[in-house]
């Protein structure tokens, strides 16, 4: 005898949240951000780079009551055992379900505060402040959240939307010149896959970025932001239009990993979308002229730097992460096509497509070059 019982889950669900981008912005948001979500107890998570330096700015936005978390700096640290070592801390805090967590940091930071948010308690409300350039653009809005295994990069992880975003501009002034140009690599990103103005604009504001100019920095992170939570507002969970986000990632993860993570993330996703903007010049999509148009604003941001090294790297374990990267179906690497500078390839709502060997290793001899 078979019996069955429905189980009715339909429900609207409404996790909108605003990006609020000024510079010096930082305690006055947090206060309204707290004035609305009344978190009965608050936990920061940071790590202990951006805790010697901003230890007395967060003593004062948070006050005394909250529990400050700071883990050892690194990605090597974005492990489960750093979240059971943080879990135990909010439990020690007195977290419950109405509390908040606040990711102050960088990629690594969100994320992991992002995915403990999501499972402590079967999820609890978190904010991100983010620090680095390549949160503020890209990782700190859109919900991914977790933390790497030996299998590969963020394999572990859920979806949990933060409540709200605040990026203050004024913490990129202690950003190392190395990390602002990593998280060009996304902003760049951003112009090639939605938006040619905005490409331009990233092209033409070279100086003024590099001085970190107050407005420009502004108008740059907005526009990032603008085009990001387009794309996760129209597909959260990936399914189709986010994998566009992924343009690059899919060379430059696997460089990243073949070279043990030497090669910082922007850095090896900018080689990434140059051999996949190769692959798309080679397979009739984009034109000569705007391939040249994309490298040549990669180096002017000094993202290819690395891309001779490309050489020194295995092909063999090039290839062999790229076939397991997350993005893949049924073990086909996959990558986003250009057709033109602000636009990416759509066939029946198909965003990703299959990648040839042959294709990776001509590529990867193409970048070579630059
Ligand atoms: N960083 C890619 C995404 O958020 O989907």
């Amino acid at each position: 005898m078979i019996k069955t019982v429905p189980v009715s889950l339909n429900r609207t669900i409404d996790d909108s949240y605003e990006i609020s981008i000024g510079a010096g912005i930082f305690s006055e948001k947090v206060q309204g951000v707290f004035s609305t979500l009344k978190p009965t107890r608050v936990a920061i998570v940071t790590d202990t780079h951006l805790y010697k330096i901003y230890r007395d700015t967060l003593n004062v936005t948070f006050g005394n009551d909250a529990r400050i978390i700071v883990y050892p700096a690194g990605e090597s640290k974005k492990n489960f055992r750093t979240i059971n070592g943080m879990f135990g801390e909010l439990q020690e805090a007195g977290l419950d379900r109405k509390s908040c967590i606040v990711a102050f940091g960088g990629g690594v930071t969100g994320d992991m505060a992002g995915f403990l948010a999501g499972i402590f308690l079967r999820g609890v409300r978190f904010i991100q402040v983010p620090t680095s350039l390549l949160a503020m653009v890209d990782s700190s809005t859109g919900g991914k959240t977790g933390v790497d295994t030996p299998g590969g990069k963020n394999l572990m992880g859920v979806f949990h939307q933060p409540k709200s975003v605040i990026i203050d501009t004024d913490f990129l002034r202690t950003l190392p010149k190395r990390e602002l140009i990593n998280g060009m690599a996304e902003v760049v990103k951003h112009g090639i896959i939605a938006d040619r103005d905005y490409f331009t604009l990233v092209e033409k504001k070279r100086t003024k970025i590099k001085k970190l100019d107050p407005d420009t920095m502004i108008e740059v992170i907005s526009g990032s932001c603008r085009i990001k939570s387009a794309v996760v507002s129209a597909d959260e969970k990936e399914a189709g239009l986010r994998q566009t986000l992924n343009f690059g990632h899919t060379i430059g993860h696997a460089v990243e990993a073949a070279s043990d993570f030497k090669i910082p993330h922007g850095y090896a996703v900018a080689i990434g979308m140059a051999a996949e903007a190769y692959i798309s010049q080679k397979r009739g999509y984009l034109s000569g002229k705007e391939f040249e148009r994309i490298t040549r604003v990669l180096k002017a941001y000094g993202l290819l730097k690395y891309a001779a090294l490309s050489d020194k790297l295995d092909a063999g374990r090039i290839i062999h992460a790229s076939a397991r990267d997350k993005k893949n179906v049924a073990s086909n690497v996959r990558f986003v096509v250009i057709p033109e500078i602000g636009k990416v390839r759509e066939e029946n709502g198909v965003y990703s497509f299959d990648m040839k060997e042959g294709e990776l290793l001509d590529a990867l001899q193409k970048v070579k070059e630059f």
